[in-house]
Formats: structure tokens, C-alpha cells, sequence
């Protein structure tokens, strides 16, 4: 977590959350973008680096560049437009993509998490970003985690979100390793007895995609 409590990433937020602006969908998903930007910006401070030289016509300069193999992996189907926000900034980077749906075996205030999808490159020592919207109680990225431990072990991860409750901030960090590290835009307090962030924004997934 980073301070960003006066930034231009409220501008945002603050869109995204506006029950009226948010029904213009093409600017929900730009707004996601934009905010996946600024944040692959801020994450990017804490990457390795190592010296590289760059010819211009006019001469040579030494300039620091990124030593990290970067692997972007979203959750279908929210994550989509952070992963090409920070996509945008990280050309390089190599992409997963895994899905994972809130199923309501009983009734509606119960639910469990089921992953369907995946695909990615292998994971052994690269920089794993995780990205995924909304962090309501955390066990999206829980169940992710699980699934990804097959493709072998990062050597850092992050994870990369919009909105999340403290409640499932608290349980991600419970739950991955102890370095691992959180960008997110914005902390909401309430998570209701359905697991919605309160205030949060609505369905993200539904907002971006109908
Ligand atoms: C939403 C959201 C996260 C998840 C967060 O996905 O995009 O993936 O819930 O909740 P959690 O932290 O309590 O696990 P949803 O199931 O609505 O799917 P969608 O993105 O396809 O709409």
C-alpha cells in the first residue's frame, strides 16, 4: 500500500464509483486502465534494475533499465481492463490468464469460488503480478493462489487492485507469502454479510461488461 490520499488517481475512483458516471461503460473501462497505469508507475519504483546503455544518433547515454521477467496474470472477467492498463507500461511483460466465478451452491449469502480457466507461462523466479479489481474477501485471490502454486514459485508477487475491504486485505495477507506486496487504489471499510465492499462501486465485472 502506498499514500496516494491526494492524487490524481481520486479523479478516477471517484468516477468509477459515481453511480451515474459509471453507466457509461466505455469510460468505466478506461477509468480501470487509467488507474492500472498509475499503479504499474508507482509498482515499478520497487523493481530491479541494471545498467544498460542507449545509443542515440548523437551519441550514448547509460541509463537504468528493468532486470525483472514480469508475468501479468488477471482473473477473468473484472481484471481485464487493469491488465491492460498495466500491460500499456510493461510492453514486455508475458500474461496469465485464469477465471474464477462466485457460485452460490445453496442460496445467495453463501458462496464458493470456482476457477475454470487458466493458462500461463511458467512462474519459476519471474515477477508475478497479480490483478484483479475488486478485493471483497479475498478468497478469489486465495483460490488463484492455490491454482498457481502448480506453475512454480515466483521470486516476488504483487497484487494489483481497485477497490478493496479491509476485511479481505486482512485475509490476503493471511493467506500469501509474507513479502509479497499490495498496489491498491482506494480501502473501503464494510464488507457486507454477502461479501460486497460497501460503499465499493457495485459489480465491476457487470459495469466493464454488462
Ligand atoms: C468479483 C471481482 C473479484 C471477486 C472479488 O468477481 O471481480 O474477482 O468478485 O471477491 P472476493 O475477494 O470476495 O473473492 P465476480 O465473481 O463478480 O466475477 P466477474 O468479474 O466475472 O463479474
Amino acid at each position: 500500500r502506498f499514500d496516494h490520499s491526494n492524487s490524481l488517481l481520486n479523479t478516477f475512483t471517484a468516477e468509477i464509483r459515481d453511480s451515474k458516471i459509471q453507466k457509461d461503460s466505455m469510460r468505466f473501462r478506461r477509468n480501470i486502465e487509467r488507474i492500472g497505469e498509475v499503479l504499474a508507475y508507482e509498482l515499478s519504483k520497487t523493481l530491479d534494475y541494471g545498467p544498460n546503455t542507449v545509443e542515440t544518433p548523437l551519441g550514448s547515454k547509460k541509463m537504468s533499465l528493468i532486470k525483472d521477467d514480469l508475468v501479468l496474470c488477471s482473473i477473468l472477467r473484472a481484471g481485464l481492463p487493469l491488465h491492460q492498463g498495466l500491460l500499456s507500461y510493461f510492453d514486455r511483460a508475458e500474461n496469465a490468464f485464469i477465471s474464477a466465478f462466485r457460485h452460490h451452491p445453496n442460496n445467495e449469502d453463501d458462496f464458493e469460488v470456482v476457477v475454470k480457466y487458466f493458462a500461463a507461462p511458467s512462474l519459476d523466479g519471474k515477477t508475478l503480478i497479480l490483478t484483479d479489481p475488486m478485493l471483497a474477501t479475498g478468497k478469489t485471490l486465495e483460490n488463484v493462489l492455490n491454482v498457481l502454486r502448480g506453475h512454480g514459485t515466483p521470486a516476488k508477487i504483487h497484487i494489483v487492485s481497485v477497490i478493496g475491504s479491509e476485511a479481505g486485505i486482512d485475509y490476503v495477507q493471511k493467506v500469501f507469502p509474507t513479502e509479497t506486496e499490495l498496489w491498491i487504489a482506494a480501502v473501503d471499510e464494510e464488507l457486507n454479510d454477502r461479501g460486497y465492499i460497501l460503499p465499493g462501486l457495485g459489480d465491476a465485472g457487470d459495469l466493464a461488461f454488462g
